[in-house]
């Protein structure tokens, strides 16, 4: 062996357990100086990417960590649409290393795309290919089902072994498989008992979901995405003066589109504002501010356009909206009601 490959981290040695102080890794000054979160090295593939924008809350954090040390395989998450399910799994990944196969799943997602299958190799024969559940259950890795209700009941139910940690045998090729003690499963739904129109949900059967630990996800709390909101405009440059009634606006809007939409109280919002748009939404008020308002229109109006595609009776209502939490008009008019 040269010194190059002696010195080369191999896969095995990246797995390598590392503890990481909660505090700092996602920055929870609230958090306890001693509390620490297991995850692997750096430098394994399919961790995803750390999104430098991500807040972590502190009691969705708690949750998880519960979860995770106390050693439970599955875990359901829960919540609107965009609220943040897949985020928060992926981030948590991110910041502890640890790889996520992330499938997202549709009415015809065959049990062959989760486990695995035989294809054909050069040669003309036929050989196992890993699917992203087995992948996860051989090397202690996490997967991570989305829209898991949309997937169909029968489909699901033969993960049901390996949920629980239990030996599987591949059909194929008799070889068994035995998750390895780290493996974890993530499914992400929609509830199928919110107001939102969201079709073609299944209820998978209770056998199945007996097998999971649960959490719901929601919006993060208005005074943390506000500070998320200036925190980037001001970095962007804005000063802190103007960030903050931009970003006062902007999460007001949200957070009544979010409510209308869960209550069904307006059919014309038909889907919620992400943190996502609500901050592209900001950035592009910032930018056409000081265009338009010299020609008499509201930036904010017309901004949140370019942010967010939405349909003509939502932008409508949106539209009422800004003008209610702004105070004026997408003319500058001030508002009478
Ligand atoms: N806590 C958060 N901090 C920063 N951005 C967030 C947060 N929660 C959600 N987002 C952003 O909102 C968008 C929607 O989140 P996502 O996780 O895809 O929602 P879901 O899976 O619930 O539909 C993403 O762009 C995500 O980065
Ligand atoms: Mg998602």
């Amino acid at each position: 062996m040269d010194a190059t490959t002696k010195t080369q981290t191999t896969p095995e040695q990246k797995r390598r357990f590392v503890n990481y102080k909660i505090r700092d890794t996602f920055n929870l000054p609230e958090a306890a100086e001693a509390a620490v979160i297991p995850g692997f090295a750096e430098g394994l593939p399919g961790v995803p990417q750390i999104d430098p924008l991500y807040v972590f809350e502190m009691d969705r954090l708690r949750q998880f960590t519960m979860f995770w040390v106390g050693g439970f395989r599955a875990l359901m998450i829960e919540g609107d649409p965009s609220a943040g399910k897949t985020s928060f799994i992926a981030q948590i990944h991110a910041r502890l290393n640890v790889p996520l196969h992330k499938v997202p799943c549709t009415p015809k997602t065959d049990s062959y795309q989760l486990v695995g299958q035989m294809l054909p190799t050069e040669d003309g024969r036929l050989h196992w290919v890993d699917g992203p559940v087995v992948r996860a259950c051989r090397d202690g890795t996490s997967v991570m089902l989305d829209e898991y209700n949309v997937l169909d009941p029968g489909e699901a139910t033969g993960l049901n072994m390996l949920l629980e940690g239990y030996s599987w045998t591949i059909p194929e090729t008799g070889e068994v498989i035995t998750p390895a003690p780290s493996t974890r499963f993530f499914v992400t739904q929609n509830a199928v008992d919110s107001l939102i129109h969201v079709a073609g949900r299944n209820e998978q059967d209770t056998a199945n979901d007996d097998r999971f630990s649960y959490m719901q996800v929601d919006f993060l709390s208005a005074d943390l995405e506000k500070d998320l909101i200036v925190r980037h405009l001001v970095a962007g440059g804005v000063e802190a003066d103007k960030a903050k009634p931009i970003a006062h606006i902007c999460v007001e809007v949200a957070t009544e589109v979010r409510k209308a939409f869960r209550e069904g109280a307006d059919p014309n919002i038909d889907k919620p504002i992400s943190t996502r748009a609500a901050l592209r939404w900001a950035k592009y008020t910032v930018m056409y501010n000081p265009i338009l308002r010299s020609k008499g229109r509201s930036g904010l109006h017309f901004a949140i356009q370019q942010a967010l595609r939405m349909r003509a009776p939502m932008a409508g209502a949106v539209n009422q909206q800004i003008t209610l939490k702004a105070g004026y008009d997408e003319n500058l008019v001030t508002a009478t009601t």
